[in-house]
């Protein structure tokens, strides 16, 4: 056990009480967040006179020296340490002898805590930004190749009215792209330093905040100390928007799934990133889609049970608030994971245009626009409504298509039909006539297209102000 606070305690701590307690194991994962805040707080302290210049230049080199090692592997995070903050202080002292003692002056671990936090999240939104940006970009493609190809578009999984693979695509753009301004909207709330709160009530040493949260990218500090070591609301925001990108995804994926069904076929799945079954030869199952979809609830779980945690503590910080850690890491790297591996996959797919344009010519698709006809013509909307059930009705009949219909069987039913009634319910006409912005004609289409395309090029990194170079960074904190 190796605790940085045995001053007033009389007898050892139960080893099952320090494995409850300890959360090394996995607040290990923002080692480099914890070195860079204390390099951060270590300069902030030496320029009020706090710490010497050579102890900071000591302290300074110190922290370079673990950081370099636990990065090239050379120094491996050990679990005798109750919590990563522990491990750097205790290696620190080991190698640097008395100056590393200075290190936590001014600060506690539980204003340290919320920093690493913050720290991880900001990077991590980053992170998961350029991940959407490239998902987005696999789409717009998509788009572009594919705005005259034809699809039945559905509601109630049933038929509807045709549309192109092209507007089915860009309906995802637009929710990424929310997506990805949910992003921007946690990041611009949650970015203060909350450096400095001290255990809650702040610290009688002069610090100075704006300092640290300058060099630490903030900006600025945080208001009040109590709320500083106590909030968390920004990991609940993200858990919220992730399950958001997730309930996304999964809805692309159950698309997927369908469309890729024998009874389908709209799509294949590459062979990459399809799996077999180890008892039926012929198959090739959509796994991935499946896995995405599934990996859904373990992210809404997440978001529950962090909102669940939180709900009941007293100011300030409680150690209940340990519990964000594991669930919130868990559902970035799911939510990571699941991005970049839709993305390989929508991008290997291929779309079988012709079954799409057959399946898109049968159903009775083009109903509403053989009513739209007879309206323009004259007929009012309800009568042309009745009308054109008729028609469906004798084509199921019949088992044949509105535009298999002959002249004369139209004008048994209505006389106000004529010969350009076959233009009317084409495919081709029912879609291009679409034109309204929004919606899938070609025309309308494009100019979406070319404000999802400077939308992409406009924010090719829109929170790269956010994401963190650690390396620029690192160098930065340790002149
Ligand atoms: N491991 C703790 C956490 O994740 C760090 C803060 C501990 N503070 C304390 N007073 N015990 O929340």
């Amino acid at each position: 056990m190796a605790q940085l606070w045995g001053g007033r305690f009389t007898k050892e701590t139960d080893q099952l009480v320090y494995n409850f307690n300890a959360s090394i194991e996995f607040d290990k994962k923002f080692y480099r967040q914890d070195m860079l805040g204390s390099m951060a707080h270590v300069k902030m302290l030496a320029k009020q006179g706090i710490l010497t210049e050579e102890e900071k230049e000591k302290i300074l080199k110190g922290i370079e020296g673990i950081l370099e090692d636990v990065e090239k592997g050379r120094l491996e995070i050990s679990e005798k340490y109750e919590d990563i903050h522990s491990f750097v202080e205790a290696v620190l002292i080991e190698r640097i002898g008395e100056a590393g003692k200075k290190l936590h002056t001014g600060r506690s671990r539980n204003d340290q805590v919320a920093l690493d936090m913050k720290l991880y999240i900001r990077d991590e939104i980053g992170a998961l930004d350029e991940l959407l940006q490239e998902l987005l970009e696999t789409i717009l493609e998509i788009m572009k190749e594919h705005i005259d190809t034809f699809m039945p578009g559905f509601t109630h999984l049933q038929k509807a009215q045709p549309i192109t693979l092209a507007h089915h695509m860009g309906a995802y753009f637009e929710m990424f792209f929310r997506d990805r301004g949910r992003l921007s909207d946690i990041y611009r709330r949650m970015n203060y330093c909350p450096l400095g709160a001290g255990a809650l009530a702040g610290t009688t040493y002069p610090l100075d905040r704006e300092y640290t949260a300058e060099l630490l990218g903030f900006f600025g500090p945080t208001l009040n100390s109590m709320d500083s070591v106590s909030d968390r609301d920004y990991v609940i925001e993200l858990l919220s928007a992730m399950s958001t990108i997730m309930m996304h995804l999964s809805r692309f994926c159950e698309e997927i799934i369908i469309w890729n069904s024998n009874e389908y076929r709209f799509v294949e799945i590459d062979d990459t990133y399809s799996t077999g079954s180890s008892i039926m030869p012929q198959k090739k199952n959509p796994d991935i889609a499946e896995l995405v979809r599934g990996k859904t609830g373990r992210v809404y779980g997440a978001l529950v049970s962090l909102l669940t945690t939180m709900k009941g503590i007293p100011l300030a910080y409680n150690k209940d608030m340990q519990e964000d850690k594991e669930l919130t890491f868990d559902a970035i790297d799911t939510v990571k994971g699941c991005v970049k591996l839709f993305n390989g996959m929508l991008k290997t797919m291929q779309f079988n245009k012709e079954r799409m344009y057959d399946s898109a010519g049968n159903g009775f698709t083009n109903a509403t626009d053989a009513a739209d006809y007879l309206v323009n013509k004259g007929v009012p909307f309800r009568d042309a409504h009745g009308i054109v059930g008729q028609l469906v009705l004798f084509c199921l009949d019949k088992k044949i298509s509105l535009s298999e219909m002959t002249l004369e069987e139209y004008k048994a039913i209505s006389p106000v039909f004529e010969e350009d009634i076959y233009e009317a319910v084409s495919l081709e006409t029912c879609v291009n006539k679409r034109l309204t912005i929004g919606a899938p004609g070609q025309e309308s289409m494009k100019k979406v297209i070319n404000i999802c395309e400077s939308y992409l090029v406009e924010n090719k990194k829109c929170l790269s102000n956010t994401y963190i170079d650690y390396w620029v960074e690192y160098n930065k904190l340790s002149k």
